[in-house]
């Protein structure tokens, strides 16, 4: 029975690091570029009608507007929000005998992804570092100490991040996932962690705040400040969210 550390798709997780050093000289391959659009130029094509019926719902202004945004007004967000934000991204809806079911898909219903908060400025939390319980809805204090400058800086030095009210940490715990699937496991890891960063981008616009994804962190330092255990459980996203501008 391989272990974790065996497994390719672990492998893959560990040579895709990125750290201050190894970054600098990071050899890529010599991939040559395509196209974003793939084009059927010789195909018969079937025009979409763009007069849906749903247009007036409230879904639709919400996908419209959706954008990644790196400027935040420097006010609190309500803690209101910040639940909802976090309901939208992962909150339980049903419950089956020994499954329970949550806003976001997730691969054999396994939910490997946990989500952290970097609070800095929402109303009635102190700043600090913050994991949500997804179970009992609340929010686990682990840091009451502002450690928005600490992440910013692990995220490359992506000023725009330590003007965040909060930023939001997913990590994977991936033997949650790969004890089931083995290595393709590792791939429903980073489909889940998608829709529930898309859930969290459309709860942000529905709130009235800004958000923008980021993936580009050290991984050791984002570890380090979740004070994980990187063989069992490690940083995959994150996403940086505050009062939108104007
Ligand atoms: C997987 C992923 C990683 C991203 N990482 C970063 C990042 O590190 N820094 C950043 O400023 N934006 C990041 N973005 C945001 C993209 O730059 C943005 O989605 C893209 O420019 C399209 O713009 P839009 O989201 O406004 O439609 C990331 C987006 C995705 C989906």
């Amino acid at each position: 029975m391989p272990e974790l550390e065996t497994c390719s798709g672990y492998k893959y997780l560990i040579e895709t690091a990125y750290d201050r050093e190894t970054i600098k000289n990071m050899e890529r391959p010599a991939i040559a570029q395509i196209d974003t659009f793939k084009r059927y130029p010789e195909t018969e094509k079937i025009e979409l009608p763009r007069s849906w019926k749903l247009k007036e719902a409230r879904i639709v202004p919400l996908l419209q507007n959706r954008r990644s945004r790196r400027k935040y007004e420097q006010k609190e967000i309500d803690l209101e929000d910040l639940a909802f934000m976090l309901w939208a991204s992962q909150g339980i809806t049903a419950k089956s005998g020994c499954y329970t079911f949550r806003t976001a898909p997730s691969g054999g219903a396994l939910y490997p992804v946990e989500t952290y908060l970097s609070i800095h400025r929402v109303k009635g939390v102190k700043p600090g570092l913050y994991h949500f319980d997804v179970e009992s809805f609340c929010l686990d204090v682990l840091t009451e100490k502002d450690i928005s400058s600490r992440v910013t800086a692990a995220c490359l030095d992506q000023k725009f991040m330590a003007q965040s009210a909060v930023t939001f940490i997913w990590s994977a715990v991936v033997r949650r996932c790969m004890s089931k699937y083995g290595n393709r496991g590792m791939r429903y890891i980073f489909l889940d962690a998608g829709h529930i960063c898309q859930n969290l981008l459309i709860a942000a616009e529905a709130t009235g705040n800004a958000a923008c994804p980021v993936a580009a962190f050290y991984d050791d330092d984002l570890n380090d400040i979740l004070g994980i255990n990187s063989n069992e459980e490690t940083a995959i996203y994150t996403a940086a969210v505050g009062k939108k501008q104007g």
